[in-house]
């Protein structure tokens, strides 16, 4: 436990001095939290502050890309930061326009609040999207200005300093009130910092420490993801991610928390996996294999049904999948594939992908793409059929197998550097049949 954190529980203890000092407090206009005697703005208060009593979510939201979304836990971003912008933990790093980092708006927004690019200054910094990034967004502004710019994370967002949640009343009272009362066995008065009753006695009223405010509009709704997951460009204008526009497309009315966030041990969960999590993408989507053996041939039909709101893949530009179909005879001896390397060139159907090109129309990473290529990943609720003939003479089963991949295979292979796991292919789905 961080000395922070001990400092913040000894302090929710010390409840004679405080509900006095935070009556002033919070009458002034200056709104934060008390730690330690010291002001601490919500933006720079840690997550290490809620796990006593959200334990479950605090374990969920660390082992998520949210936690590690900064270019010293995420080594993905960090290879394209060092490229783009610098240093991480250098203060004063910028674009090359001169500008203040844009990248930190959504992968550090709590740095990117004080304008400050040295990310190891604080823990909350540090912790790219925590808890407070989420639970202090009040309103969304939405990303497009009238002059056709983007305006892009945190800045699509009015902030709040009280804490932000999706009732404001206790839904789940009793898993967390179980939790905190767990957390301070032994004490004689159990606290609640959102100073929800019945946790809090009549003479510790004042004692506000995390206000809680009521905003189904913003943490019931898309709005709390499409600040920044909404689109971005890179510096020539050309699209990089747009998982905004894609569900726009989709026409849909379910909320990006309705599948990212589920309800699990009863409250939502908080791990929000994508690209990077094998159980999310063994959910995706429903891929089943149909043949039928001729004389001659095998005639295969592979039906594919995106199930999302938006493109599989989405999300980053180098995001991409690859469909492989494989014919074996009765000892398990391959007969018959699809490609033998990559589908790029030997079966381009097979190959989901979007990309990205310079000015010659060669393909190129994405800084310096200066126009789109072409996008064969799946449209949201598209349902696409891949034919294959195969000649039948021995084949016993034939099988089709959908990988994801985090990178294209030439970024793999120039960020060789990159640990095993980010650059292995993952088994989305497969189906088979036997003869
Ligand atoms: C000492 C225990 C404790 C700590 C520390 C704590 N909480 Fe809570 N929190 C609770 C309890 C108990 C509830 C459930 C009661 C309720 O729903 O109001 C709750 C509820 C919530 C809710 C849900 C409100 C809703 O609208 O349903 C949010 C959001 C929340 N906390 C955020 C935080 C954040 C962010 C932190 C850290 C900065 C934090 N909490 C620290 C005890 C705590
Ligand atoms: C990426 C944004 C995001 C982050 C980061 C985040 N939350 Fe949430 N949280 C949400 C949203 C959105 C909801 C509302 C889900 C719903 O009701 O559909 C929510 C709901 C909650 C709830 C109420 C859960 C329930 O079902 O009763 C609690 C408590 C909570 N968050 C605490 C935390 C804590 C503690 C952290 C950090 C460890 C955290 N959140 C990090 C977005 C976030
Ligand atoms: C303040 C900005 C911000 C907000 C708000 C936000 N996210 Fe994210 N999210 C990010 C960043 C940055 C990453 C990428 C981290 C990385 O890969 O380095 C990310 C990654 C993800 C991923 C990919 C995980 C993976 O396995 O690769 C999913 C899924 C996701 N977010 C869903 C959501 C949902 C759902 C919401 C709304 C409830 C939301 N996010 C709100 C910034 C945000
Ligand atoms: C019907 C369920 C569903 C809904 C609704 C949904 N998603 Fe997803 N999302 C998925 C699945 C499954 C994946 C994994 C496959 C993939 O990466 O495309 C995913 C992947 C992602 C990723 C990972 C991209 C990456 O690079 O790793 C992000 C980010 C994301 N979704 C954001 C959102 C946002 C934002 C919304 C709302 C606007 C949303 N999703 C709505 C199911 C859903
Ligand atoms: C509008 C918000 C936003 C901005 C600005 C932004 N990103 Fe991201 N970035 C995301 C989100 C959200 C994801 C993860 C989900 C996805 O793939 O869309 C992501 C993912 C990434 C990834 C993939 C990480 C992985 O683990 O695979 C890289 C690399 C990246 N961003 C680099 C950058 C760089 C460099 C900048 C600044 C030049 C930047 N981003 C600016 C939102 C943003």
């Amino acid at each position: 436990m961080s000395s922070h954190q001990n400092n913040f529980h000894h302090f929710l203890s010390c409840k004679a001095i405080t509900a006095f000092l935070f009556t002033l407090f919070f009458c002034s206009t200056t709104q934060a939290v008390l730690i330690d005697d010291e002001e601490v703005p919500l933006h720079q208060v840690s997550a290490q502050e809620c796990r006593l009593c959200h334990m479950e979510i605090y374990e969920q939201w660390k082992g998520s890309m949210h936690a590690n979304s900064t270019a010293l836990a995420d080594p993905i971003h960090r290879a394209f930061y060092k490229k783009v912008i610098g240093d991480p933990t250098r203060e004063g790093e910028k674009m090359k326009n001169g500008k203040y980092p844009v990248c930190l708006k959504c992968h550090a927004p709590n740095a990117a609040q004080d304008k400050k690019t040295k990310l190891d200054a604080m823990p909350a910094y540090k912790e790219g999207v925590n808890c407070l990034v989420c639970h202090r967004l009040k309103k969304f502004k939405g990303t497009r200005l009238s002059n056709g710019k983007l305006r892009l994370g945190i800045d699509a967002y009015e902030v709040a300093e009280s804490c932000q949640g999706p009732s404001g009343f206790p839904t789940s009272f009793s898993q967390h009130a179980e939790m905190a009362k767990k957390a301070h066995e032994g004490e004689e008065e159990k606290e609640n910092p959102h100073r929800q009753k019945p946790y809090v006695s009549d003479e510790e009223a004042d004692e506000m420490i995390l206000p809680l405010e009521s905003n189904p509009e913003m943490l019931k709704t898309s709005a709390a993801c499409l600040g920044c997951h909404d689109k971005r460009a890179n510096s020539h204008g050309v699209p990089l991610c747009a998982t905004g526009d894609e569900y726009v497309a989709g026409r849909t009315h379910v909320s990006c928390q309705s599948c990212h966030m589920p309800v699990s041990n009863g409250f939502a969960n908080h791990s929000m996996g994508g690209g990077h999590d094998a159980a999310t993408l063994r959910r995706a989507l429903f891929l089943k294999l149909d043949a039928t053996k001729g004389e001659k041939d095998i005639k295969v039909t592979v039906h594919i049904r995106n199930q999302q709101p938006h493109k599989i893949p989405t999300g980053a530009p180098f995001r991409n999948m690859v469909l492989k179909v494989t014919a074996y005879d009765q000892d398990g001896k391959k007969l018959w594939e699809n490609f033998k390397n990559h589908p790029a060139k030997e079966d381009p159907k097979s190959y989901f992908v979007y990309k990205l090109l310079n000015k010659e129309g060669k393909p190129v990473p994405p800084p310096k793409a200066t126009q789109p290529g072409e996008d064969t990943r799946l449209n949201p609720y598209e349902r696409r059929e891949l034919s294959y003939s195969i000649p039948a003479k021995n084949v016993a089963m034939v099988r089709a197998e959908l990988y994801y991949n985090l990178l294209w295979p030439s970024l793999k292979k120039k960020l060789d550097f990159l640990p095993k796991h980010l650059k292995e292919s993952k088994l989305m789905a497969f189906s088979e049949q036997h003869f």
